[in-house]
C-alpha cells in the first residue's frame, strides 16, 4: 500500500516537472512527454534531485552525492542533495546551474542557464537563497547569500543579487536593483540608479585638468620666462611656484633655437 503510494506521489512529480518544461519552454510546445523525459536536460536533473534528496533525507551516506555528482556530468547542472525544491521547477537549457545545499525552491520556479543560487564565503548554517513561488531569473543571474526572492518576481539575465527582493518585482544588473514594483517603477529618492554620483570619476576630472595646467606651464618654459603654475582657484601657489621654476631649468634651452 505504501509502495503504490509512493509509485503514484512520484508519478505525479515527473508528470508535473514534464508539464512544466511543456509551458514554459517555447522549444516544448507540441513535443511528447516521453521525447521531454528523454531529452531535456533539465528535467533530468529534477528526477536525479529528487532520489537523491529522499536518500540523502532518509540518512543514506554517500549515494546522494553521488547521485549528484552523475548528474552533474551528464547535465551540467548541480544541486547540492539537501537543497529543498518545490513541483513544477522547470530549468531551461541547464547547462552551469549550480542549487547550493541550503537553497530552497517553491513551486514553478524558472530557472535558465548559468543561474547561482550560491553562498557568500564559508559561513555555515543557511547561506543560499530562498526563492518564493513563481519566481523566473533569468540566464547568468548570480543570487548570493541568504536572501528571500518573493513570489511572482523576476531576475534579469545577468543580475547579481545579494538583497531581499519584494514579490512581484522585477530586479536588474549589479548590484541588482528593483526596476518594477507590482509592475511600476520604484519611485523615491533612492529609486535613481542610472544618475548615481561617481567620486572616482570625478577625481580623474579634477587630476586631467591639473594635469592640464601643468603642462600649460610647461610650455611657457620654453620662451624662457618662468610662469606660476595656477591652480584652479586662480592664486599662485609657492610651492607650485618653486616646481615651476624647476621645470624651467630642467627643460634648458631650446634645442631648436641653434
Ligand atoms: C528581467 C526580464 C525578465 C524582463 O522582465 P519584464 O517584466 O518583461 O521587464 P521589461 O522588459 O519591461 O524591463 C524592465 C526594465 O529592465 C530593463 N532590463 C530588462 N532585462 C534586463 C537585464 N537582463 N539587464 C539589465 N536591464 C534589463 C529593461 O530595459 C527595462 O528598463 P526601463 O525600465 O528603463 O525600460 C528579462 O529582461 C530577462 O532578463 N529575462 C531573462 C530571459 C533569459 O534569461 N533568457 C534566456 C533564454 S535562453
Amino acid at each position: 500500500m505504501l509502495g503504490f503510494g509512493l509509485i503514484g506521489r512520484v508519478a505525479a512529480e515527473i508528470r508535473r516537472d514534464i508539464a512544466a518544461a511543456r509551458t514554459r519552454d517555447p522549444a516544448a510546445r507540441g513535443v511528447g512527454w516521453f521525447e521531454i523525459l528523454a531529452a531535456w536536460p533539465g528535467v533530468h536533473a529534477l528526477l536525479a534531485h529528487r532520489v537523491a534528496h529522499a536518500l540523502h533525507e532518509a540518512g543514506v551516506p554517500l549515494l546522494p552525492r553521488m547521485i549528484a555528482a552523475v548528474s552533474r556530468a551528464l547535465t551540467g547542472i548541480e544541486i547540492h542533495p539537501a537543497a529543498r525544491i518545490g513541483s513544477g521547477l522547470f530549468i531551461d537549457h541547464g547547462m552551469g546551474v549550480v542549487i547550493g545545499e541550503t537553497a530552497e525552491l517553491g513551486d514553478d520556479v524558472t530557472l535558465y542557464q548559468g543561474v547561482t543560487l550560491g553562498g557568500t564565503g564559508f559561513a555555515t548554517g543557511k547561506r543560499h537563497p530562498t526563492v518564493q513561488d513563481n519566481v523566473t531569473i533569468g540566464s547568468g543571474a548570480k543570487l548570493l547569500g541568504p536572501i528571500t526572492v518573493g513570489h511572482g518576481s523576476k531576475i534579469g539575465a545577468n543580475s547579481v543579487v545579494i538583497h531581499d527582493v519584494p514579490a512581484n518585482s522585477t530586479v536588474v544588473g549589479n548590484p541588482g536593483h528593483p526596476v518594477r514594483v507590482e509592475g511600476r517603477r520604484p519611485e523615491g529618492p533612492d529609486a535613481d540608479w542610472v544618475h548615481l554620483p561617481d567620486p572616482i570619476a570625478d577625481a580623474i576630472k579634477s587630476l586631467a585638468s591639473r594635469i592640464a595646467a601643468l603642462e600649460q606651464t610647461a610650455e611657457g618654459a620654453d620662451d624662457g620666462n618662468v610662469h606660476p603654475l595656477r591652480v584652479p582657484d586662480g592664486h599662485d601657489d609657492p610651492a607650485e611656484t618653486e616646481i615651476a621654476h624647476r621645470v624651467n631649468r630642467s627643460v634648458g634651452p631650446n634645442p631648436a633655437g641653434g
